[in-house]
């Protein structure tokens, strides 16, 4: 079995997409699944499109150079719209920067590619957090599957968790740390680094949003539990439902005298119900050291989920990069590829 795919936005999550393709596709292969990637398409890169199969070395490294639309063979200069609807892609993965305010272009690229019923699979926040119901209803409509692991958490496993693994239980609340950029700054904090020279650091690691304000604001955190607490716990909130304070006013003494008491400050985003209503909430909290959130510490996300089936299950890992990213379009893709080869 294969599928074709078409990748909008070949940035760090692109390239950690294609470098794992390489790395896994004889493995795949042996397992009888075969990913072509047929088209790339980045607005600062360049494009090529091959309906047999993209060499996926090359694409690399020419997205290193900004010069994909050089590839030798093939048909290079298509806008992402005529990527999308005009190639024999059946797979459309999304991974262009994202935008919670209008959640663009990401949007129009998803409902471009599910009207044209294509499989879409994307990391973008910004058009699950905005544009879900619809999104969700479109891909129905048109016969066809919207997937977003990569939303929160990236490559570590939260949706396809809940849903694969946690089947009949209900998620009664959450509570999380999913924002590894304040996390790294309150760890580095602890450790005697400024506030300024810990978030200069973050943005080198490149976990930082392009606007940082996001991050240390809670807003990055927010939109990552307004889209949990809308998949998981059936509700429908958007920036103006939630309670949502960064990590601005915290002090290096603020944190230290937490630590003396037996706890550690930190940026927990909030998903629970109250009088029946899901609420969200993010705000830095004194966590005591026995709570596993209290050891999540650097760049390292984590959610604990109180289920009405087996208490508390809580999943650690990375929330950002470009691999861990890339992972999570991979990881789509195959069980993606395992269902609709199997239908
Ligand atoms: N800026 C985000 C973070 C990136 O620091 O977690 C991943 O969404």
């Amino acid at each position: 079995m294969g599928v074709n795919v078409a990748l909008i936005g070949c940035g760090n999550v692109g390239q950690g997409f294609l470098s794992l393709v390489l790395e896994k596709r004889k493995e795949l292969e042996a397992q009888g699944l075969k990913i072509n990637v047929v088209a790339v398409c980045d607005k600062l890169r360049g494009s090529a499109y091959d309906p047999d199969g993209l060499n996926i070395s090359k694409i690399l490294e020419l997205a290193s150079k900004s010069e994909i639309s050089s590839y030798p063979g093939g048909l290079t200069g298509l806008d992402p719209i005529s990527t999308i609807t005009k190639t024999n892609a059946n797979v459309v993965l999304e991974a262009t920067w994202t935008d919670l305010k209008t959640g663009e272009p990401a949007y129009t690229h998803i409902k471009e590619a599910l009207s044209a019923k294509r499989h879409v699979i994307t990391t973008n926040k910004g058009p699950v957090l905005l544009y879900l119901k619809e999104l969700q209803r479109l891909a129905e409509t048109n016969g066809v599957e919207f997937r977003f692991e990569g939303v929160v958490l990236s490559g570590t496993p939260v949706f396809n968790l809940v849903r694969e693994c946690l089947p009949g239980s209900e998620i009664v609340s959450f509570r999380g740390i999913l924002n590894g950029t304040t996390n790294y700054i309150l760890t580095k904090m602890e450790e005697g680094l400024s506030f300024e020279e810990a978030l200069k650091e973050a943005q080198r690691l490149g976990y930082a949003e392009a606007d940082p304000t996001m991050d240390i604001e809670g807003l990055d955190a927010g939109a990552k539990a307004l889209i949990l607490a809308n998949v998981i716990m059936g509700a429908s909130l958007g920036f103006n439902d939630m309670e949502c304070k960064g990590i601005t006013g915290l002090k290096v003494e603020d944190l230290r005298a937490a630590l003396s008491n037996g706890k550690r400050y930190k940026l927990i985003a909030t998903g629970y119900k109250e009088n029946g209503v899901v609420k969200v909430r993010v705000a830095p909290e004194e966590v005591p050291l026995s709570d596993p959130l209290a050891n999540i510490l650097g760049t390292l996300n984590a959610i604990t989920f109180s289920t009405d089936t087996i208490g508390d299950v809580t999943i650690v890992g990375r929330g950002a990069g470009g691999r861990e990213a890339g992972y999570a379009l991979f990881s789509d893709l195959i069980s993606l590829s395992r269902k609709i080869t199997s239908m």
